[in-house]
């Protein structure tokens, strides 16, 4: 029979173990994994190497890179005795799931993600056919442990909205109502689309060339300070209201951090600095960054000295994960009729 009903309180997300984090994936993302890891909420949070496979990834590097996240996640704050930590390639039922919905999703829902336009560019016919189909391995993500609760950064609305039109469709080809639960997106803080310090409009991102674009999680304090003392900004002194920030994408940005970083609003932020210079304010946020930042490349390196033990703690992670998304991916073949042997 199909599962009907409500939905425990679960909390499932992502990131791609494809290079070093960024300021943009803390606020966006990662500050908010630590947050319901302390609430009402069962968490789960994965190094998705699956999709980063998606575009060609070093061997030996990605294995690094592995390591590299599950420290970073753990240096953020999250800990493995409160949060199930693992990487996705050691719960097979991710892509096992992910073929049924390869099979559920349309390949019309599929041309409309902007997120393979973007990374695909001018070469999409050279793209690998797992980038294209990387937002249904995402939902597999998700629905293989009937999460309920997704936080991200605004880039990954879209692919949320992808999940729940696949959930919905199989529930409804499988006459099963209520098996797959509709995620609730959780795009929330002051800062869910950190900008490119070089450039307010462009987002920031690891794979932006210049290095003064972002701020890495693995910079130390001259590195921070430098970076937010160079950030492009307009010559006009910071407005006293959140309206005057339009227009003007580097202030907004700024700003923005600087709410983030402080857990203040920004309309609070612009009551403190409204009329006053960038002169002033940039070294404040320099400080700000550094303290929040500048800790987290020091004990991540702790972590990092034990490569052993981070294996350890992603190995007992993936047991737990196995143990919940088994028992979903067997049910779901019995809902599609792959027979099973006892
Ligand atoms: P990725 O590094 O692309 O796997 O992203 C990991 C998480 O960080 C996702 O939830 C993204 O939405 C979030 N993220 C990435 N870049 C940014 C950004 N510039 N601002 C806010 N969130 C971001
Ligand atoms: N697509 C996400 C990104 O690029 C990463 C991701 C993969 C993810 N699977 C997920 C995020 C499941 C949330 C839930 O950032």
């Amino acid at each position: 029979m199909a599962e009907t009903g409500a939905h425990a309180r679960r909390v499932f997300s992502g990131v791609q173990p494809s290079g070093n984090l960024h300021l943009g994936n803390y606020l966006g993302a990662v500050k908010r994994f630590v947050e319901m890891q302390e609430e009402d909420y069962e968490t789960i949070y994965c190094m998705v190497d699956l999709h980063a496979i998606t575009v060609w990834q070093d061997p030996a590097q990605l294995k690094t890179a592995i390591r590299e996240l599950a420290a970073a996640f753990m240096a953020c704050g999250l800990d493995p005795e409160k949060s199930i930590l693992f990487n996705q390639s050691q719960a097979p039922a991710h892509a096992q799931l992910a073929w049924i919905f390869n099979c559920v999703a349309r390949i019309g829902w599929m041309n409309r993600m902007t997120q393979f336009k973007e990374k695909s560019g001018k070469n999409a016919e050279a793209s690998s056919l797992g980038l294209y189909c990387y937002p249904a391995l995402m939902a597999a993500d998700i629905l293989a442990y009937h999460a309920t609760h997704v936080p991200v950064g605004e880039d990954q609305k879209q692919h949320l909205e992808l999940t729940r039109d696949i959930a919905i469709k199989f529930n409804n080809d499988f006459s099963a109502p209520g098996f797959f639960p509709e995620v609730e997106p959780v795009i929330e803080g002051a800062a869910t689309r950190v900008m490119s310090l070089r450039d307010g409009t462009k987002k920031m991102s690891k794979s932006d060339p210049s290095d003064l674009s972002r701020i890495n999680l693995t910079d130390d304090a001259d590195a921070i300070s430098k970076k937010i003392r160079k950030a492009k900004t307009d010559p006009e002194p910071l407005p006293e209201a959140l309206s005057g920030l339009d227009g003007r994408p580097e202030a907004r940005n700024l700003v923005g951090i600087y709410a983030a970083l402080s857990g203040k609003g920004a309309a609070e932020v612009l009551a403190e600095w409204g009329g006053r210079e960038f002169s002033a304010f940039k070294p404040a946020l320099a400080d700000l960054a550094v303290e929040m930042v500048a800790p987290i490349a020091g004990r991540m390196r702790a972590y990092l000295a034990d490569p052993g033990e981070i294996d350890r703690i992603l190995g007992a992670g993936a047991m737990k994960a196995r143990a919940i998304s088994e028992p979903i991916l067997e049910k779901t073949y019995d809902l599609v009729g792959l027979l099973r042997s006892a």
